[in-house]
């Protein structure tokens, strides 16, 4: 049932604000207390966190590994399952091992979790489908309540994933003395808003739409991040991909002069995501080199971004404001909402594009 909209990705980016919400009741208590379910996690005996996924899962893990590095003080490893397995790491003393998925069946995560059976402290696992088989053999299994996802390209089990990382990423920091009562309050405020910026963001869909008219016709698109920012474009990448089979690819800002710069002309669009965060000047300084060589510059940012830097983009997006910390589950929507409407744009099947199968249970 597509309740009104046309494709069931439409439908699950728009779930997105109920879901968020649906999830954050499910771990805040009304008195701002992270709640996890039994036994729940000691994160005062870890001392190293490994994570596997594949996909867009993995790329909420690149996310996650800035919160848990920055707020938590944990270290974090992450490879995605297909490397992780047959490349047989050793894991440290006192790592856990969490893997993020989906579907829950994934055959390359749910390898690389019985890979580490009996080698990491604890194996806990991030899970939209609660009876699949890597919740069943996690010792605990983290829900993220989005609901049943149909269409193949990954949305709001993205957004919940990061959600209940997020969430994971403040208890740690918590727990480890890293943040102070009044810092946590804070954070966890800046979560309880997401829902209602998401909602907020929802509305440059039509935007989203017109500028997908021109990206429908490139045959090469590039997306810029940086910091948390980084695995934002590498999704927005990877959704276009999928579903409007348009070549994307994406790259830390900084990397952009060792190498990648070198494809840029008038027919790239480069769409950079960048907040008015602390490492905002840096990414239009990036964005700026970009321009000088006739590229054509999308910018998603928030206010004081354009403010600040729309003076010669080709097109800015402009999304609500929101905690520099988790701008990435904000980000989510522009990102989808762009893949959405270029595929439309293109006439592709959105919800079941060639070659793809929403569960990967062959290796
Ligand atoms: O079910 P999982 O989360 O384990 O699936 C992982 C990937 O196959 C999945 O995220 C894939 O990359 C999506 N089609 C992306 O939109």
């Amino acid at each position: 049932d597509k309740a009104g909209h046309r494709h069931f990705m439409a439908k699950e980016i728009a779930e997105q604000p109920s879901r968020l919400t649906s999830a954050l009741s499910f771990y805040l208590s009304d008195d701002g207390a992270i709640r996890l379910p039994e036994p729940g996690i000691d994160f005062t005996g870890v001392d190293r966190l490994t994570m596997v996924a594949c996909g867009t899962a993995s790329y909420a893990c690149h996310v996650a590994k800035y919160w848990f590095e920055q707020l938590a003080g944990l270290p974090v490893d992450i490879d995605v399952a297909s490397e992780f397995r047959y490349r047989e790491p050793p894991l440290a003393a006192r790592t856990t091992a969490l893997f993020v998925s989906q579907s829950g069946e994934t055959a390359d995560t749910l390898a690389a979790l019985r890979y580490c059976r009996g080698k990491a402290d604890r194996i806990l696992c991030v899970v939209n489908v609660a009876e699949s088989s890597i919740a069943r053999e996690s010792d605990l299994a983290l829900p993220i309540l989005a609901g049943p996802e149909i269409g193949v390209a990954s949305t709001k089990a993205f957004s919940c994933q990061l959600l209940v990382l997020g969430v994971l990423a403040l208890e740690a920091a918590r727990q480890r003395g890293r943040l102070d009562g009044a810092a946590y309050a804070e954070q966890v405020e800046s979560l309880r808003a997401l829902p209602g910026l998401v909602n907020h963001a929802l509305s440059i869909s039509d935007e989203a739409a017109r500028i997908a008219t021109r990206l429908a016709e490139a045959r090469d698109v590039l997306f810029l991040g940086r910091g948390r920012m980084f695995p934002l474009a590498l999704e927005g990448a990877l959704k276009l991909k999928e579903i409007s089979y348009i070549h994307a690819e994406a790259y830390a800002s900084g990397e952009l002069k060792h190498g990648p710069i070198a494809l840029v002309d008038k027919s790239v669009p480069v769409i950079v995501m960048a907040p008015h965060d602390e490492l905002f000047d840096k990414t239009v300084s990036n964005m700026q080199e970009v321009m000088a060589r006739g590229g054509r510059v999308l910018l998603i940012t928030d206010r004081a971004g354009a403010a600040a830097a729309s003076h010669g983009v080709w097109e800015t997006l402009v999304m609500p404001d929101v905690a520099d910390l988790w701008a990435p589950i904000l980000y989510a929507v522009p990102a989808q909402l762009l893949a959405y409407h270029t595929a439309m744009a293109k006439g592709t099947d959105v919800d079941q594009p060639r070659n793809l199968a929403k569960s990967v249970t062959v290796e």
